[in-house]
């Protein structure tokens, strides 16, 4: 046990919660989960709506702003993110200084904290001209950074961003077009990238939206923060899982073993064994944005005949799904369980999925940001602790 009443006499109580799970760190007014009921809507618009009628660009605007905008707001808000792909030169020398097997999730998390040293105008958290600048700058470099991160681990040249096209449109030509010939968009990619997008968009207080805000609750400016927020998110139990799903089938299919010994290694907890893709931490029923995403995954799949791998997905689905374990533990699918596939067959590779979690998850992290400097009740994130170590003791010979 440990002495609390020392702890008590000195400091006046504290909540001992790990995980943070029943503490609510911050009023919100941007995301509304209900996890029992598997619910999920931003600035109270239903999620499947949202993907049914909305556009990332929309979304992003409606979470940073509040409202939906009106057909003028958005093309203006459209036109300054345009306006603002550009790269300062020197920028993009960073890019070299990497191995070329560097994992692209630091790449893009430096890169996004070197946004500070040549963007030194938009950096007072306190000055709203410039957290509207710094918001611009973020939303339109960061994904043309993510794409610079990809071609460099693939040594290909950069190329520069073409403003006729929109965000998702010109990622996915810088990531997959060269200088030599023109690229062809193909729209089914396009809205399907920009569906996952506005799934991932933002989530409420997890791991990397807590940490923007508590990077940030110091004063620090959007880009550190950011960047700090790209950093939580690279850990396999929060955005790294898309791509931990991917490895996990691909080693069922190489291992020959059959979905259902996979799933009683996952039962009997043999090495710490996961059913990559599912439980979490705030839905207790099926994650809304798996539901709408398994209907992509089999639409653009289809397209490029058998796919094994999404066959082995959904019998571990199925047999999850009818299983005392998981039931019990009401652990269902999350949104991660079918995007590594719809990646893949975009063709990105494993170490960009996270990536582009972050170009989704992007304008949430903004979002909860600029609530937080701008909520007078804003403190500085400072959690206490319950020592558990050594009272005091005299140092040798003392
Ligand atoms: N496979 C097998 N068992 C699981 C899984 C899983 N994926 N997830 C949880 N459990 C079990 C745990 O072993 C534990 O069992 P026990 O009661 O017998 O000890 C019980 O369910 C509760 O698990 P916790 O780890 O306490 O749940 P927590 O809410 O802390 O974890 C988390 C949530 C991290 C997402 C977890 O479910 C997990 O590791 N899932 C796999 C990784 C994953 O898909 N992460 C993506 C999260 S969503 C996102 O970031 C978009």
């Amino acid at each position: 046990g440990f002495n609390v009443a020392p702890l008590l006499k000195t400091t006046g109580n504290v909540a001992y919660d790990p995980g943070f799970m029943n503490t609510a760190a911050t009023k919100s007014a941007i995301t509304y989960i209900d996890g029992d009921a598997g619910i999920l809507r931003y600035r109270g618009y239903p999620i499947e709506q949202l993907a049914e009628h909305s556009n990332f660009t929309e979304v992003t605007y409606l979470l940073i702003h509040g409202e939906l905008p009106t057909p003028q707001q958005l093309s203006d808000f459209d036109n300054s993110l345009r306006r603002h792909t550009l790269l300062h030169e020197e920028l993009k020398s960073f890019f070299g200084g990497f191995p070329r097997d560097a994992h692209p999730m630091p790449v893009l998390s430096s890169a996004v904290s070197a946004l500070s040293t040549w963007y030194q105008d938009s950096l007072d958290p306190k000055d709203s001209a410039q957290v509207e600048r710094s918001t611009l700058r973020l939303l339109a470099k960061l994904p043309v950074l993510a794409a610079y991160a990809h071609k460099k681990s693939i040594g290909q040249a950069l190329l520069y961003p073409d403003n006729s096209m929109n965000m998702v449109e010109n990622f996915l030509r810088l990531c997959f077009g060269t200088a030599a010939e023109p690229y062809e968009l193909d729209p089914e990619m396009v809205k399907a990238l920009d569906l996952l997008l506005i799934l991932h968009a933002d989530h409420e207080q997890n791991c990397s939206t807590s940490t923007v805000r508590l990077v940030g609750s110091s004063d620090a400016n959007l880009f550190a923060s950011v960047s700090a927020g790209i950093h939580a998110l690279s850990g396999p139990a929060h955005g790294g899982a898309n791509e931990a799903v991917l490895k996990m089938l691909r080693e069922i299919k190489a291992s020959g073993i059959t979905p259902d010994a996979y799933m009683e290694k996952v039962k009997n907890k043999e090495d710490g064994v996961r059913l990559m893709g599912f439980g979490h931490r705030v839905y207790k029923n099926y994650d809304p944005r798996a539901k709408i995403i398994k209907k992509t995954a089999h639409d653009l799949l289809a397209k490029q005949g058998n796919n094994e791998l999404l066959d082995i997905a959904m019998s571990l689905e199925e047999k999850a799904l009818s299983d005392d374990y998981f039931i019990s533990r009401k652990l269902y699918p999350n949104v991660d369980f079918y995007t590594g596939l719809i990646y893949t067959a975009m063709g990105f590779p494993e170490k960009m999925f996270t990536v582009l979690f972050a170009i989704g998850r992007l304008p949430g992290w903004i979002a909860q940001w600029r609530e937080m400097i701008s909520d007078p009740e804003t403190k500085i994130g400072r959690p206490r602790q319950l020592y558990m170590g050594e009272t005091a003791r005299n140092y040798p010979g003392v």
